[in-house]
């Protein structure tokens, strides 16, 4: 089971952060209270954006959606997070770059992808 990782953002300025320790306080950007962003695991729209995931040769392969996501510049997949119970691993995507990457895979966890329209989305296994 992977840890649980929670992602805030802010509706004024579009910042999104990890928080890594709750200390039960709530998170201030622009002046107001960050938003928690919500998980989707299916529904419209998974297709280009549900995390794909390949095992091979002991690495893990993740391709955001079964169709391309847009990579435009005020549209994309900005990062992949692959979640362990021990580690935490991010890869930023630029706009014009396909949204991929490839982690280890030694044990089970979930993989969020993060659009700048959608949201964030996770695939576990
Ligand atoms: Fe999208």
């Amino acid at each position: 089971m992977a840890r649980n990782i929670v992602f805030y953002w802010c509706p004024v300025c579009n910042s999104v952060v990890e928080l890594v320790e709750n200390g039960g306080h709530s998170l201030v950007c622009c002046g107001q209270p960050m938003e928690r962003l919500k998980v989707k695991e299916k529904g419209e729209g998974s297709e280009y954006h549900l995390p794909s995931l390949k095992h091979r040769d002991g690495l893990l392969y993740v391709n955001v959606g079964s169709k391309p996501h847009p990579q435009s510049e005020d549209h994309h997949i900005k990062f992949i997070v692959f979640v362990t119970k021990q580690t935490v691993r991010r890869s930023d995507i630029k706009s014009n770059s396909m949204a991929t990457a490839v982690y280890t895979d030694k044990d089970h966890g979930d993989v969020y992808a993060y659009c700048s329209t959608h949201g964030l989305w996770k695939t576990s296994f």
